[in-house]
């Protein structure tokens, strides 16, 4: 009994004396309760006094800040030098462990124990760095031996396409804003590609180019643009040019802040001989400067010829109407279901939700069981898509239910939301509330299907291994006989 009382009582004393040491995140998706993601240097064999600016940070800089924190990035202060640097210690150790929740540098929010942790262009950090960047802080930043600091990286000074160079580059109408005024929505017109052939899509890339000197500190990235965020489509002309109306694609939305979109190998998007864009909804703010500019899109093609390999898009999910957001409310939960129709390969997801956003999960319901594709944290100041590793998107069968779960917070803990005594519900409006995926996915053949598992299989180790994404890898494969014949 003592010995039992002792146990007890010494690790109450543990939990009492133990700083907020939290390894995994809260998931309850209440801000409030939040918890960086602090690690001790030792548990990864390393000695805190031993981690320097030289050896160990600014690598983790180059590769994941300096994008953004260097003269002309969207960030508001460089993080190149060791004396840019050094001030910024502790913040840095404060943010990066944030890791996965709104206020997290870098802004990849991805949740890194659960689902399918494998992206395109992950910049995030890793636990040991994590750790590293803590034991740094702690130890009152060391610089190191100058000598081993790596060289520091050029970047593009002017506005050069990060997709190379384009085959073809297209222009917005011009567009402008007061310094001040309300924010305007609307259509700003067609702009014919002058294609005489069918061309398929391999990366396009969206710029906004204005009046704005460059070398105008601005303090935030809102002051650099006066294009919010456009939705566009493009079409085959009609015989006046005076609309779209046949091959009707939609781009991914132009946004600021926004990569590239480069299209997997197998899924290049079409645009159509005699096609225009239809820049058809584009939201604009002013500044606080009276701006000029227009949007320029930079275009790179499949050879031609090319056709892709999937057809289909798939299903859109989450729900854009029905919601009902409640005020003052942590851990608000939003559902939705979808079940697919055909096999479904998942590039990207894309959580899209408004303020109150938190985290948004993906899940796969198929026979008994129930798999998490994967978690994000939401952080409405940054729009991201993550791209799954071709090899580990998410392969499922048809009639498999996909569950989309949105995580909201609408407490003052909440610092994206403008007053957290408001009801809201659905709307474009940032006022206004959205739960939607705008990631992306495709449909496949049967014989793709099986292609594709195969390759995965090939991937894994043996039948003990397991693949989250592909839930019917292991079982047993139907015959070639039997898919020919189409039997399911
Ligand atoms: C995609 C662009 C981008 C990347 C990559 C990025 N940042 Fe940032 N960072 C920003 C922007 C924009 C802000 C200002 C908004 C904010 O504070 O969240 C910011 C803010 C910060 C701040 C807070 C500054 C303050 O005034 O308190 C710190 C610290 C920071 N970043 C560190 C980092 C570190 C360290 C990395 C890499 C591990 C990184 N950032 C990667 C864009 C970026």
């Amino acid at each position: 009994m003592t010995v039992r009382y002792l146990l007890a009582a010494s690790s109450v004393l543990v939990l009492l004396t133990t700083p907020v040491l939290a390894l995994a995140q809260a998931h309850d998706a209440s801000v409030a309760n939040h918890r960086p993601h602090y690690y001790d240097a030792a548990d990864f064999g390393i000695s805190p006094d031993s981690v320097t600016f030289a050896d160990h940070i600014a690598p983790i800089l180059q590769r994941s800040c300096q994008n953004c924190h260097r003269p002309g990035g969207g960030g508001p202060m460089s993080l190149i030098t060791y004396d840019q640097v050094r001030p910024w210690a502790p913040i840095i150790k404060y943010r990066t462990a944030i890791r996965d929740r709104m206020g997290a540098m870098p802004p990849f929010f991805a949740e890194k124990h659960i689902g399918i942790t494998r992206f395109k262009d992950d910049y995030s950090l890793s636990d040991i760095e994590l750790a590293m960047i803590q034991a740094w802080a702690d130890n009152g930043a060391p610089r190191g031996n100058p000598d081993n600091e790596p060289p520091l990286l050029v970047f593009n000074e002017g506005n050069e396409w990060t997709i190379g160079k384009p085959d073809l580059i297209l222009r917005s109408p011009d567009v402008s804003r007061p310094a001040v005024g309300p924010d305007w929505w609307g259509d700003i017109g067609l702009v014919p590609t002058g294609l005489t052939e069918d061309r398929y899509v391999q990366a396009i890339q969206v710029r906004e180019i204005n009046d704005i000197p460059s070398d105008t500190g601005t303090g935030t990235v809102g002051g650099r643009y006066i294009v919010h965020h456009m939705t566009y489509t493009s079409g085959t002309l009609s015989a006046d040019g005076t609309e779209v109306v046949d091959n009707i694609t939609s781009w991914p939305i132009h946004e600021v802040g926004r990569n590239a979109d480069i299209f997997p190998e197998k899924a290049g998007r079409l645009l159509s001989a005699n096609s225009a864009l239809h820049l058809g909804a584009t939201h604009m703010h002013s500044n606080g400067r009276e701006t000029k500019g227009y949007v320029e899109f930079g275009i790179k093609f499949f050879p031609v010829g090319y056709k892709p390999e999937y057809g289909k898009r798939g299903p859109r999910t989450g729900n854009g109407i029905d919601i009902d957001v409640v005020p003052n409310k942590a851990n608000q939960e939003f559902h939705n279901y979808v079940v697919l129709q055909e096999h479904t390969k998942i590039i990207a997801f894309e959580p899209h939700l408004h303020a109150p956003g938190v985290r948004m999960c993906i899940e796969a319901i198929w026979g008994h069981n129930q798999f998490t594709l994967s978690c994000v944290g939401y952080d409405h100041n940054w729009v991201k898509q993550y791209v799954f590793e071709d090899d580990a998107a998410p392969l499922l069968p048809k009639g498999t239910i996909l569950h989309t779960i949105g995580f909201l917070d609408t407490t003052k803990a909440n610092p994206n939301l403008a007053d957290s005594r408001n009801w809201a519900g659905g709307g474009r409006r940032s006022v206004s509330n959205m739960f939607i995926d705008l990631g992306y996915s495709v449909e496949l053949t049967e014989e793709q299907f099986q292609a594709e598992m195969a390759i995965r299989r090939a991937n894994m180790k043996d039948r003990n291994d397991y693949d989250v994404g592909c839930p019917l890898c292991w079982a047993p494969e139907s015959t070639d006989a039997s898919i020919a014949q189409g039997n399911d």
